[in-house]
């Protein structure tokens, strides 16, 4: 099997800029593919937050020449590290006006840049010219979201003469269908493409462009994170308005469920937490219930169902749900703890609910990758209500950890966790369908009513959650057969 070139675009990479799930995937999926042996390199953004010198990145000779249309010419200066752990090189695209500031995508008071189309068509660019420069001439050019969404575009329009790029196949995989880079249609300008390409069928949409969109009709195949979200994004409820072009392109779409990085993952061998516990020994669990308990200002019991919640204060994960089930949910018997950065107003909300559940309800407003990893091991279960999920890996993390996840069955959700069957005993979590607050109440109450009525259920349940194995190995396989497949489909319409 001859093993391929690849070049992934994103613009967050695990342990460099993080804001939600696609770091996590962009930092893992690369090494996954590296140990199947093929030849993978990542590109993104050399971010203000990215520390040259912690992560010893070294600055490549010359610099790099970016055509931006009617923009005219821009300069960067490219930084090369390694993903750590590993020899997957990744490339840092360094431009000062675009990149050089505090957040990712958004200032401090959480508007977006005004800006955002053109950076991240200077990164889209860029990635382009990099392996031009860089003389590595890809088999498959992999975007993420809309941010790269422009690339499988450029592939086919402002580079689609150009011979380096003979052979190239483009895959896009779409993280979150929510978030879709719609702007002004000047951007067709900035990109430097012809406007031929600003029709219903490629890129416009409503009079601007849509650069998802752009993405998704380029790409030589399109991935989601798992099969479901592959199935619900070809409906208006879950397309956000794309669900037509999805339908229309459904045959090279592919559901690929994210894997989860067990190096970091793993109560057995976690740094983070303050005991160890496996399988074969829980002790370790009680211990950092015990911590967590403490760190938070909690009554110290052991009988107490606890829960863990940690995520984007984003309307996807279900914050209005559990914004208006708590009230009810604090009538049990149970705790909470919450971890979390977003939308202000629940910043706000879930803040002060702790001055009104003093010893019962916790929260910590920020990100804190430690206190993650320390909700995760000490709680009896994870909520996740979330109004869609295209994967989600808190879940997936939660049931290494022995956590049980309550979660809504959509998207990765519905794919990664098994309901409880009280007839059979077996599951390996506790399922909410309706998006209502009424339904997320009953299906906690059935969780914690089975953790108190039926501690043998829960054991056995904890055990099964325990050995799910959600590695990348598979997922990159998959991710191979797609990457063939676009090739394939690529030489079949283009010659
Ligand atoms: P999404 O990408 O939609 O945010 P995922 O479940 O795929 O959802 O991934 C979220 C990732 O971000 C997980 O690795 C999670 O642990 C992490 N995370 C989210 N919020 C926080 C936070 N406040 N503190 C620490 N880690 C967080
Ligand atoms: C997105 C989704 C999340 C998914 C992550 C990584 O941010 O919201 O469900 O797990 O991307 O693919």
């Amino acid at each position: 099997m001859h093993k391929l070139n690849i070049l992934l675009a994103a613009s967050e990479v695990v342990p460099f800029a993080k804001s939600g799930g696609l770091a996590d995937v962009a930092g893992a999926l690369p090494k996954a593919l590296h140990a199947l042996g093929h030849d993978v390199r990542v590109v993104m953004p050399r971010y203000y937050i990215v520390d040259r010198e912690k992560y010893g990145l070294r600055k490549l000779d010359g610099v790099l020449g970016i055509p931006m249309g009617s923009m005219g010419d821009r300069w960067a200066a490219v930084y090369e590290g390694r993903l750590p752990g590993s020899e997957v090189p990744v490339y840092f695209i360094e431009h000062d006006a675009m990149f050089g500031r505090k957040g990712l995508y958004d200032d401090e008071h959480g508007y977006a840049y005004i800006d955002n189309d053109n950076r991240f068509i200077l990164f889209s660019r860029a990635v382009m010219e990099l392996a031009k420069m860089l003389d590595f001439r890809p088999d498959i050019l992999h975007a993420n979201d809309w941010h790269t969404g422009t690339l499988p575009l450029l592939l086919n329009s402002a580079y689609v003469f150009d011979p380096f790029f003979d052979g190239t196949a483009s895959v896009m995989t779409i993280h979150n269908m929510q978030h879709q880079g719609r702007y002004y249609r000047g951007a067709v300008d900035v990109m430097g493409i012809s406007w031929n390409h600003f029709n219903h069928y490629e890129l416009e949409d409503h009079g601007g462009v849509n650069m998802l969109k752009g993405g998704i009709v380029h790409a030589d195949a399109v991935t989601t994170v798992s099969g479901r979200y592959a199935q619900e994004i070809q409906t208006p409820e879950f397309g956000w308005g794309l669900h037509d072009v999805v339908r229309a392109h459904a045959g090279k779409l592919h559901g690929i469920v994210n894997g989860v990085d067990y190096d970091e993952w793993n109560p057995a061998a976690d740094p983070l937490i303050p005991a160890a516990f496996d399988t074969e020994d829980m002790a370790g669990k009680s211990v950092c219930k015990r911590e967590l308990q403490r760190q938070f200002g909690l009554a110290e019991r052991d009988d107490v169902a606890l829960i863990g919640l940690v995520g984007r204060l984003a309307e996807q994960k279900g914050i209005g749900l559990i914004a208006g089930a708590v009230g009810r949910l604090m009538q049990m018997d149970i705790q909470i703890v919450l971890l979390g950065t977003g939308e202000k107003w629940a910043e706000h909300f879930f803040g002060d609910l702790v001055r009104h559940y003093p010893g019962r309800f916790a929260c910590h407003i920020g990100y804190d990758n430690t206190l993650a990893h320390r909700i995760e091991a000490g709680s009896d279960f994870f909520l996740m209500p979330s109004l869609f999920e295209p994967c989600g890996l808190n879940q997936i993390y939660s049931l290494r950890y022995g956590t049980l996840p309550i979660v809504r069955a959509t998207g990765g959700l519905d794919d990664t966790i098994e309901n409880y069957d009280p007839a059979s005993g077996r599951g390996t979590g506790f399922k909410c369908y309706d998006a209502t607050v009424d339904a997320l109440v009953g299906t906690v109450a059935w969780a914690v009513d089975t953790w108190y009525r039926n501690p043998e259920a829960i054991a056995a349940m904890r055990r099964e959650a325990m050995t799910q194995c959600f590695s990348w190995e598979a997922s990159a396989s998959a991710y191979v057969d797609v990457y063939r497949r676009a090739l394939e489909a690529r030489r079949r319409d283009h010659h």
